[in-house]
Parts: C-alpha cells; sequence; structure tokens
C-alpha cells in the first residue's frame, strides 16, 4: 500500500432518538422506523432509555416501579444518567464505534423534558450531568412525536396498570410537552417534530420521509451534522 495515500476514516454510525410524551405511539413508530432504514441496507440497533443493558432494566425497574412514589427528585435524576453511562458504555458507544445506526426510545432530551419540565430540575443541573456522561456525544436527529396531552393520556390509559410516570396528572405531562418543544425549537436543524395525532398512516408518511432523507444524506465526514 502507498504509504501517502491516505486511508478514508470509517464512517461512524448515527444515534438516532424518538422522544414524545405518553401515549403518542413510540413503539409502533420506532419499529417503523428502523424496518426503513434496513430496507435501506443500514446496520440498525434499536434500544432504549432507561434501560438497554441487564443492570440498565434493573435501574429502569427501580425508577418505574410503584413502590418508588416518593422517590426523591434527585435519586430519579442521577438514576437516568447512572442507567445512561451503563448504556452508553456497552451499547451505544461500541455500537457506533462499529458503523452501526442506532435508534434509542428516548434519550437525554426525555431528561429535560420530564426531570427538567415534568420535575422542575434546573436545566443547568441537568446539562452538567449530560457533559459528564455524554461528552460530546449527542443525537444526530431526534423525532418528538407531538400529540396533545389530553389524547395522548386517553391513549396511553387505555394501557392496564400505570406505571411511577404514567401515574403523574395532565399538568405534569403540559410541562413535559412543553419543555419538548421548547428543546425542538431550540435545536431546529436536529429535531423533525411529527404530529402524532393524525392518523397512523399519515404519522408513518412523514418519518418515511424523514428516514428515507437521512438515508440518502450522509455525510462523508464522521461528525458532520446530518441536514
Ligand atoms: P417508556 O420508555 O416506556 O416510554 O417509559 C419510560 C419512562 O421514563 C417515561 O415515562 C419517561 C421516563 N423518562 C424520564 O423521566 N427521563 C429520562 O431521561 C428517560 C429516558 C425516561
Amino acid at each position: 500500500m502507498n504509504p501517502r495515500v491516505s486511508q478514508a476514516p470509517a464512517a461512524r454510525g448515527r444515534l438516532i432518538t424518538l422522544e414524545g410524551i405518553e401515549g403518542v405511539g413510540k413503539s409502533t413508530n420506532l419499529r417503523f422506523m428502523a424496518s426503513r432504514l434496513e430496507a435501506a441496507g443500514l446496520d440498525v440497533l434499536v434500544t432504549r432509555e432507561p434501560g438497554g443493558t441487564p443492570l440498565g432494566e434493573e435501574i429502569r425497574t427501580l425508577l418505574l416501579g410503584r413502590h418508588g412514589d416518593d422517590m426523591a427528585v434527585d435519586t430519579e435524576l442521577l438514576l437516568m444518567f447512572a442507567a445512561r453511562a451503563e448504556h452508553l458504555a456497552r451499547v451505544v458507544r461500541p455500537a457506533l464505534a462499529a458503523s452501526r445506526w442506532v435508534i434509542c426510545d428516548r434519550f437525554t432530551d426525555a431528561t429535560y423534558a420530564y426531570q427538567g419540565g415534568g420535575r422542575g430540575t434546573p436545566a443547568t443541573r441537568i446539562a452538567l450531568l449530560e457533559a459528564w456522561t455524554q461528552d460530546e456525544l449527542r443525537p444526530d436527529l431526534t423525532v418528538l412525536l407531538d400529540i396533545p396531552v389530553e389524547l395522548g393520556l386517553r391513549r396511553a390509559g387505555a394501557r392496564g396498570a400505570p406505571d411511577r410516570f404514567e401515574a403523574e396528572q395532565l399538568p405534569f405531562f403540559q410541562r413535559v410537552r412543553a419543555a419538548y418543544l421548547a428543546r425542538a425549537s431550540q435545536e431546529p436543524y436536529r429535531f423533525r417534530v411529527v404530529d402524532a395525532a393524525q392518523p397512523l398512516a399519515q404519522v408513518q408518511h412523514s418519518l418515511r420521509g424523514i428516514m428515507d432523507t437521512l438515508c440518502c444524506d450522509v455525510p462523508t465526514a464522521p461528525g458532520a451534522p446530518l441536514r
């Protein structure tokens, strides 16, 4: 090999996150998004937060379980980031390094929305943990499924016994939704907001467009932002 010919760096994978309040239809649409990327020949890993690792799933059980109803706000925040640190170290970073495309059901925007908007933790405190846990890593693209709170809760309510977050009341979810929308307007280049109150076929039409654009628009420079 000619040593003067520089090797093109291996393309790193991409981190795509899916966000929204309860009842937006994340599970169905997550599978749909993954199938579009797979159809384009990409190596896709679907995962979730809190969770995604054996220890992370145990932390999830602590966070969502009703025995934790009186959990302190800081405990909740730190457990979210403990699960995230484990997930990043064991699953997300290795997958990205292996050029896989990771679709994560919730990530740090959920912390800003739920612990920040919902519980009232200052964003500066969340940002400290984000910087510590993630260094420079941020999602390449975030799809926010947006829905009026009353409609989301009506849909989610049909699912049986509520977990510790689902048991929260309307004003909590109004603050969560507002925090999500505020983040989306602060970072419009990263977020795609999809109206999840539409019929599923229309939601998936929008998602198909977003995913297909993404597949055709892979930047050549590693780390270059997606348009
Ligand atoms: P879900 O993954 O089934 O939607 O539920 C996870 C719950 O955890 C959901 O109510 C949102 C909450 N959550 C936070 O409060 N902060 C976070 O950082 C994450 C990832 C989730």
